[in-house]
């Protein structure tokens, strides 16, 4: 059964742009907030907890949560903070890298 994503492009069209997620390749559009990007793409594990190892994804969208973060060129940074950029290369981060330690 074929579900659809709970997020919606806009009508507008973007170039798409090259990035790499988890040495995966995604086209993505350029300027596009990258978590919603990801998001849309399919992708839904950003990162696991350093505690249990649980799957945890973009949840508050504004930088708060911390559950968006993904590791770019060897930074943990938060997705929902960063725009889609041409060649990005995008991981999961590291376990124990940042976040909140809730399990
Ligand atoms: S989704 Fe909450 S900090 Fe990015």
């Amino acid at each position: 059964m074929k579900t659809a994503l709970p997020f919606l492009e806009t009508d507008t069209p973007a170039r798409r742009v090259r990035v790499w997620f988890d040495g995966a390749p995604l086209d993505l559009p350029e300027g596009m907030n990258l978590a919603a990007a990801l998001l849309a793409a399919g992708v839904r594990v950003f990162r696991h907890t350093p505690v249990s190892g649980a799957p945890r994804g973009p949840f508050c969208m504004m930088g708060a949560c911390f559950d968006c973060l993904v590791e770019i060129e060897g930074v943990t940074r938060q997705a929902c903070m960063l725009e889609v950029t041409e060649e990005l290369r995008i991981g999961l981060p590291q376990a124990g890298e940042g976040g909140h330690d809730e399990g």
